[in-house]
């Protein structure tokens, strides 16, 4: 390392003894100069202050994958990671989650490669075609689809940020992707055999976004797996769960399979502003399926609705006319169901006049931010914690008896992950006074998925243990919180099961963000 040092940083490295069992930290302090990679940072300690640390390198330029570890919580490369770029005065060095630790940083990457086994990651042609053509020459147009996908360096970052891969069943995202890599090859002509590996695990994959996120190579597995699943819904081989879901939404626009004419059921004794009689407000209050049919999220939408009553809010919603956004069927694969579902939301808006939609969960918000065609609308989209932070702050909420309970909360994928919401939804638990709010280990960006998105948390058919919902919960229980608190319904389904499931009822509960705000004003 050469220059000059530019700040002394602390490094607290968790280390795994394997003749112990045991996990512990050792922590070094180490000068850091312009440029210093976290990997250098490690060849330091090495080097000068413990030569028996263990940790994983070869090529030192992010090419063969082999130094990723986690740094305060998030997957990375640590080659390609450089510590002032971190901005952080303590740094904890960890070993990726979801494989087997060895010794210290070194972990079994065996499982991960394991999946690739399951997948023919070569041509699938027939040998007669290789020799009449002699060559392939593929247009650029066609490079394009799949050319990201080559990227994979297989470094296992996202496999370990998986929250699916708990399950051994999954292939994983880059497995995945692999295999999606070759079907979008016009040279290849296996799609058949292409299909069959994922056909009944990749409905494990929650949306999470984690894999896209994290990957150093910007390879989109996300996307990939969503058009897998297409193909796999074009060809009819579903799961019986999923076509379920995705009949209940073609007959009832909604994936639970309710008449709409019951969708305003949540307003009764309310004075709430409905289309077709309405067709004109300043905000348009769009509810979601799940909190507007399920009993249990009726509370949540009623305060909301109230909130804004008090604020003198012009809101109305879509009443009968508001069918599911489409968020499930489209991550399920469904693009068709989803267009015709966006086709018909798009007119009502547009009848309504909407240019500012309020939403209680994060995949409507989502969906109507960044996806086409609702995003051609360019509508102004706030999800409810960014509407009421502002409220908050402009000192026309005002929260004032006490909640005096530990709170853990819990950021819903779609609104962090995938569109870095991360402070309105802990500004409004911070404004309650009593209220001691504590992060989870996991918390922001690498925030662990409650494992509710991409359709799951309709179609749920795994053992407990290898849900996601009950590894999140479990580590809500480490931490001694009394409340764990969401902003998705999503979330409040699958985490509320899961304190079910571990019979821990008693002692800790799930709200969402407008219960407990209910209980202040
Ligand atoms: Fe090869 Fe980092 S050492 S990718």
């Amino acid at each position: 390392m050469n220059g000059d040092v530019v700040k002394t940083i602390e490094f607290r490295i968790r280390r795994y003894d394997p003749d112990t069992k045991k996990s512990y930290i050792s922590t070094f302090k180490v000068p850091i100069r312009r440029g210093t990679t976290v990997l250098d940072v490690l060849n330091y300690i090495k080097e000068n202050l413990d030569e028996k640390l263990t940790f994983r390198r070869s090529c030192r330029m992010g090419i063969c994958g082999s130094c990723a570890v986690n740094v305060n919580g998030k997957p990375m490369l640590a080659c390609y990671t450089q510590v002032l770029d971190l901005n952080a005065d303590i740094i904890t060095i960890e070993p990726l989650s979801n494989l087997p630790v060895i010794k210290d940083l070194v972990v079994d990457i065996q499982p991960f490669f394991q999946k690739f086994r399951k997948i023919r990651n070569v041509l699938i042609k027939p040998p007669e075609s290789f020799k009449v053509q002699g060559e392939f020459i593929q247009s650029p147009e066609d490079l394009k689809k799949y050319w990201d996908l080559t990227l994979c360096t297989k470094c296992s970052i996202c496999y370990s940020a998986c929250p699916a891969a708990i399950d051994e069943r999954y292939l994983g995202p880059s497995a995945l992707s692999t295999n999606y890599r070759f079907i979008a090859d016009s040279r290849d002509e296996g799609l058949e055999e292409r299909l069959k590996p994922p056909a009944d695990n990749i409905w494990l994959c929650t949306s999470c976004n984690s894999c896209t996120l994290f990957c150093p190579k910007l390879v989109n597995s996300s996307d990939a797996i969503v058009e897998t699943r297409s193909l796999l819904v074009e060809s009819g081989v579903v799961p019986k769960t999923v076509k379920d879901v995705l009949e209940n939404v073609m007959r009832y626009h909604n994936p639970l399979g309710i008449l709409q004419s019951k969708r305003m059921a949540w307003a009764e004794g309310l004075n709430v502003k409905t289309y077709p009689k309405v067709n004109r407000a300043d905000v348009l209050f769009y509810v979601c399926c799940l909190t507007a049919f399920d009993v249990r999220h009726r509370e949540i939408v009623r305060t909301m609705a109230s909130i804004m009553d008090k604020l003198g809010v012009n809101y109305a919603t879509l009443g009968i006319e508001e069918w599911c956004c489409g968020d499930h069927v489209l991550r399920m694969g469904e693009k068709g169901l989803f267009e015709m579902l966006a086709e018909h939301n798009i007119a009502v808006f547009q009848k309504f006049n909407a240019n500012s939609i309020v939403t209680i969960s994060p995949h409507c918000y989502n969906t109507f931010k960044n996806e086409r065609p609702y995003k051609d609308l360019q509508l102004n989209v706030q999800h409810y914690t960014q509407f009421l932070a502002e409220a908050i702050e402009e000192g026309k909420i005002k929260p004032t008896k006490p909640y005096n309970k530990r709170v853990a909360y819990h950021d819903p994928c779609f609104l962090g992950k995938r569109n870095q919401v991360y402070d309105e939804p802990r500004r409004i638990l911070q404004s309650i006074k009593g209220l001691e709010l504590v992060e989870m280990r996991r918390n922001h960006e690498s925030s662990f998925c409650c494992g509710g998105g991409g359709g799951r948390v309709w179609t749920e058919e795994a053992e407990p243990e290898k849900r996601p919902c009950i590894e999140r919960v479990k580590e809500a229980l480490e931490l001694g919180v009394d409340v764990i608190a969401v902003a998705c319904p999503l979330c409040i389904a699958t985490l509320e099961d899961a304190t079910k499931v571990l019979k821990a009822e008693d002692k800790i509960v799930v709200k969402d963000i407008l219960e407990i705000l209910k209980e202040t004003l």
